[in-house]
């Protein structure tokens, strides 16, 4: 099969990693990708967000099948125009993308179905989203509705600094996805990523993994797109899946089939693991990124039949797929300053000594070859340092080797204490 795979980060790069490895996959081509996937894919300089650009991209290019791996395209209703194109693409429609492009949605879906959830209020209006803190106790959980890149949520510790938030919320904070606000009941506990695949039906589990989305050591610092991940976690056994499964994720593959917008793709439940048992955070239509690189490294299966039997609607026929024991660890290397501002262009050395250590796999989450074909920093977030070893204190060492000896890169920093929960 000819795959086009959509998007730029360090999942897709461990999407492409694990896709160039499928005897289904006779060609792979990734738009717009960085300088790691062009290792295993050709690359297409056409953006994830550009709907024009990738259907004029699929008319000339003969791809027998699509993945799309950022949240952008799902919500700008990408798969819609390419299922009536009839190219057959792995993802969910606008529609069904919903349950992470709107939290108003999923909050009243979660409702409806009984599936465990924070208690809630939504507001388009500043002085009812104000009545409504004042029933609420400290922390206070405001989310923007819409997408906001992971940085629409904030949980202030006051009323007053509550009340000011509610109010950039409604000045355009976040533009259009703050005009809706969900003001939420605060949740303790431990968080997990837990991803499901369904074809509109069937939801078929895959496995927990959990991420790191503050910036700095001991979970301190401003909320980021993630900066580790490791998998398996304690704290998500196979009881606690099962119960995911059963109380999370079947009603709700049920819930939007019944509702009429069947959700097909990675289903991303954020979840907390409170003392009253898992219950969600919110949803994502997509797979976790840094979470999609240590899932791909556990995986023993073919994704491309995962993604087949999912867009064909026959997850039931298929086989369980295969899990390594082994644990996964990925440490995010990430440009100084970063979520805030940063500098590009900053060379990087040694990326190919560490992928030959063993166990060693380095994903590239932003990076570009500058014109002396050297890696340089292109973004937030550049490097994904992935290691899988016998045991997680095993993995967590080498990735940390790989940073502290292997590679170069005066530009970057990474957290020291990925994996701390589980270590500790
Ligand atoms: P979200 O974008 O909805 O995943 O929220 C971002 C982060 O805010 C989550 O990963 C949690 O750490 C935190 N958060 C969101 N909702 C709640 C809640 N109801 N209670 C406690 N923490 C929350
Ligand atoms: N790691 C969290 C996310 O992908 O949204």
């Amino acid at each position: 099969m000819k795959v086009l795979l959509i998007g730029s980060g360090g999942r897709e790069h461990a999407l492409a990693w694990k896709l160039s490895q499928s005897e289904l996959v006779t060609e792979l081509v990734c738009a717009p990708g960085n300088a790691g996937i062009a290792e295993v894919a050709a690359i297409v300089p056409v953006a994830a967000d550009d709907i024009i650009g990738i259907v004029a991209l699929v008319q000339s290019g003969g791809f027998d099948f699509v993945v799309v791996g950022p949240e952008q395209p799902l919500a700008l209703g990408l798969v819609d125009v390419l299922q009536e194109m009839d190219i057959k693409v792995f993802g969910p429609t606008e529609a069904a993308a919903q349950l992470e492009s709107s939290k108003a949605f999923t909050k009243e879906l979660c409702t409806r179905y009984n599936i465990p959830t924070a208690a809630y209020g939504v507001f388009t209006e500043l002085k009812e989203a104000k009545a409504y803190l004042k029933t609420m106790k400290p922390p206070y959980v405001l989310k923007a509705d819409g997408l906001a890149a992971g940085k629409g949520v904030v949980l202030p510790e006051t009323r007053k600094e509550a009340e000011a938030e509610l109010e950039e919320f409604f000045s355009g904070k976040f533009g259009d996805a703050s005009q809706t606000v969900v003001i939420e009941e605060f949740m303790s506990g431990q968080e997990v990523s837990f991803f499901a695949v369904s074809d509109g039906i069937t939801a078929l589990p895959l496995i927990g993994a959990q991420d790191h989305k503050r910036a700095y050591d001991g979970d301190k610092g401003p909320n980021t797109g993630g900066m580790g991940a490791y998998s398996p976690t304690p704290v998500f056994d196979d009881k606690a899946l099962a119960l995911v499964m059963d109380k999370i994720i079947q009603p709700t593959i049920h819930g939007m089939a019944k509702d009429g917008h069947p959700f097909v793709g990675v289903l991303f439940a954020g979840l907390m693991m409170t003392p009253e048992g898992p219950k969600l955070i919110e949803y994502n239509a997509r797979f976790g990124d840094p979470e999609c690189q240590v899932l791909m490294r556990r995986l023993q299966s073919d994704l491309m039949e995962i993604f087949i039997a999912a867009e064909d609607g026959n997850l039931d026929k298929l086989k369980a797929p295969g899990w390594f024991d082994e644990p996964v660890v990925n440490v995010v290397l990430a440009s100084k300053g970063y979520p805030g501002n940063y500098r590009k262009g900053g060379q990087i050395k040694g990326i190919d000594k560490a992928n030959d250590m063993d166990g060693v796999v380095v994903f590239h989450a932003s990076t570009k070859l500058n014109d002396k074909g050297v890696v340089c920093a292109a973004g937030g977030r550049v490097l994904n340092i992935t290691a899988q070893a016998s045991s997680l204190e095993n993995a967590v060492a080498k990735a940390y080797k790989a940073i502290d000896e292997v590679i170069k890169w005066p530009g970057g920093f990474c957290r020291r204490d990925i994996a701390h929960h589980a270590l500790k």
